[in-house]
């Protein structure tokens, strides 16, 4: 038995980040699903994930940007007729060590995992609100709840977009919109290069994942996207304020 049934059907769900990875795989899980969906992303290829996803309908842009996250929520809206569900799930990875940071790099890190998510629900706020569904899905990381070496940018990103999501689900609790965040642990998908490398590689990235995470493996994006679909369904309304790991048991 489908678990969720026909409960997402119609449902009108915006995906950031949707090009690529973990968001592509949401998107494309919540289409199939029934939910009408709009994508957007800051990559080129962004239109064709639509495609490949099922999306509705399509917007390129920077979320880290007032006038982009403005300008997609609006078009999203107006294209789909509304808005019950944000998910956001565009990211940015810079690693490295505190002392050899460049400033600008910290301030685009938080920009785009932080501000652009802050932004993008603040413009997605009056809308939810007229929906009997509303939810926000944010997407942090293991890293935002125990940090490590070389991803201290990322790390206080990610543990800033927790807090946000706490403080923002008791602002819109009276509204009866909900907030959770999930915090995946690590997922096969092209993001973690730059992690990888300054690991050692892929041979050592490969022992310190089978030695670290209980389950013994890195999750794929259909490994995490399900947790999104039970946060936007009608048997989650009474989760909110939550950080929910899809880890295989990392952070415990
Ligand atoms: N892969 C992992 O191991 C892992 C672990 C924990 C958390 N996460 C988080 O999951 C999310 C998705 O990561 P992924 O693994 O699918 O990586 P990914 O690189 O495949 O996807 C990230 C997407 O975000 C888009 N993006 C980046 N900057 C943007 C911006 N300014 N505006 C709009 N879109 C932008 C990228 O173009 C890309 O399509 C990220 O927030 C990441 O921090 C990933």
């Amino acid at each position: 038995m489908d678990p969720l049934g026909s409960d997402l059907v119609g449902l009108r769900v915006l995906v950031t980040g949707a090009a690529t990875g973990i968001g592509h795989e949401v998107a494309r899980a919540f289409a199939d699903a029934g939910a009408v969906v709009a994508v957007t992303d800051i990559s080129a290829r962004i239109d064709e994930a639509a495609l490949t996803t099922g999306a509705a309908c399509a917007f390129r842009g920077d979320v880290a940007s007032e006038a982009d996250a403005a300008r997609i929520v609006a078009g999203a809206v107006a294209s789909v007729g509304g808005l019950d569900c944000l998910v956001n799930v565009a990211g940015l990875q810079i690693v490295g060590a505190a002392e050899e940071m460049r400033a600008d790099d910290w301030d685009r890190l938080m920009a785009v995992n932080l501000r652009g998510p802050f932004l993008m629900c603040r413009a997605a706020i009056p809308h939810l609100r007229r929906s009997s569904r509303g939810a926000i899905i944010n997407t942090a990381s293991v890293a935002g709840q125990r940090g490590g070496p070389g991803s201290t940018a990322y790390s206080a990103s990610k543990g800033g977009l927790i807090a946000f999501g706490t403080a923002l689900a008791l602002e819109l609790a009276p509204d009866g919109i909900t907030v959770n965040t999930i915090c995946p642990g690590w997922v096969d998908t092209g993001f973690n290069a730059p992690v990888i490398r300054l690991m050692g590689g892929r041979e050592a990235h490969a022992r310190i994942v089978a030695e670290g995470v209980p389950l013994g493996r890195q999750g794929t994006p259909a490994d995490i996207a399900p947790a999104y679909l039970f946060l936007a369904s009608s048997g989650a309304r009474y989760v909110t304020a939550k950080a929910i790991g899809v880890d295989g048991g990392l952070y415990n």
